[in-house]
């Protein structure tokens, strides 16, 4: 009965801190589910920017000249870099490394669909820069006000980062769409037409069907939900896309006066959830790719275990 008074107790000053806009740290007293909704959120979010590094990465050695190759080379050693931050917050709740990965690698953990779509063409790489990291942008910038001080610290020096991924893609773009050739006009409006609904679908399931976002919301790790974000994000693009001559895939795409909302039609969940469970255009590669290079770097992990004994 003891137990019980003091666990309710301290639930309470839990929930009295996070109303109070207060920050919780590695240390301090947390509900389990709580720091299982952390772990959960952070290392897929963490397993989504190193996957993230694979679509891009392939453009590498293809970039059309040496400014794109050196724009892109940043980017996605960026996208590592946020991995490894991530990663690192979510060790801070208790996981470990070697959980995390064995959890992707083994398909049990999920990370985001949309990395599970091919880049076909040169132009797939501004599309994710504009697209895929604005709409990260959109929904980290929420993360940075969330309730755990790594996660939201974390988010700050990414967002910064994740800004300028965001800038290059678009410019791209505009430079296709307002001094291309016809060629170029066509591949970009078909790179569109390929990534719009994938991007929709980063921000989570609709909210009825979102089985996380009450209990996140209710602790502070999410302030928005994820039609909130979904709406605001399609409300800032869609008027920039369509001043360039694009056209959305969406034929019910239509601007509401009344709400000030551009509204969409459906969302394929479907399409979502096959994806999701390993049935998308590029699951095996990605994770063929992941295997290898974890498999590559075991000499490396060897190297360092070794080195640690000897020298502890
Ligand atoms: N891709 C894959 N799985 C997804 C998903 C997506 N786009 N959206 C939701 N899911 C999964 C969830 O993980 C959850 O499954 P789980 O319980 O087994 O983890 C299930 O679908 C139900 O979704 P919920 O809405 O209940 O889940 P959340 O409340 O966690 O919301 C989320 C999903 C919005 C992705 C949220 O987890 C989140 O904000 N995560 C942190 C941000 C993140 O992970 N972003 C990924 C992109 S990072 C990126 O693009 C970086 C770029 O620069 C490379």
């Amino acid at each position: 009965m003891q137990e019980e008074t003091s666990h309710k107790q301290k639930l309470a000053e839990f929930e009295a801190r996070i109303a109070r806009g207060e920050k919780i740290e590695p240390g301090d007293w947390m509900p389990d589910e709580y720091r299982r909704q952390l772990i959960r959120m952070i290392s897929q979010h963490a397993h989504s920017e190193v996957v993230g590094m694979l679509p891009e990465g392939a453009w590498i050695t293809h970039a059309p000249n040496l400014r794109r190759k050196l724009v892109l080379m940043a980017k996605v050693q960026d996208e590592a870099g946020h991995g490894q931050y991530l990663y690192h917050a979510a060790e801070s709740l208790g996981a470990t490394r070697e959980e995390m990965l064995d959890a992707l690698l083994s398909g049990r953990a999920k990370y985001a669909s949309i990395f599970n779509y091919p880049t076909l063409t040169w132009v797939d790489v501004a599309w994710v820069g504009w697209l895929v990291d604005g709409a990260a942008i959109k929904n980290q910038m929420m993360l940075a006000h969330c309730s755990y001080g790594p996660y939201s610290r974390a988010m700050v020096r990414i967002c910064a980062e994740e800004t300028f991924h965001y800038k290059q893609g678009k410019e791209m773009i505009v430079q296709y769409m307002t001094s291309g050739t016809p060629e170029q006009k066509a591949m970009t409006q078909d790179g569109l037409n390929r990534w719009w609904q994938p991007m929709l679908m980063m921000f989570g399931p609709h909210d009825a069907e979102s089985k996380n976002t009450a209990v996140l919301m209710r602790w502070g790790i999410k302030t928005k939900s994820n039609d909130t974000l979904r709406q605001e994000f399609i409300n800032e693009e869609v008027p920039e896309l369509l001043a360039l001559g694009l056209t959305l895939p969406d034929p019910d795409l239509k601007f509401n006066e009344e709400t000030g909302n551009w509204q969409i039609g459906p969302i394929d969940w479907d399409e979502f959830w096959r994806v999701v469970k390993g049935n998308g255009p590029m699951n095996k590669e990605r994770l063929a790719a992941r295997t290898k290079a974890h498999n590559d770097g075991l000499w490396v992990r060897e190297a360092l275990a070794a080195y640690a004994e000897k020298t502890s």
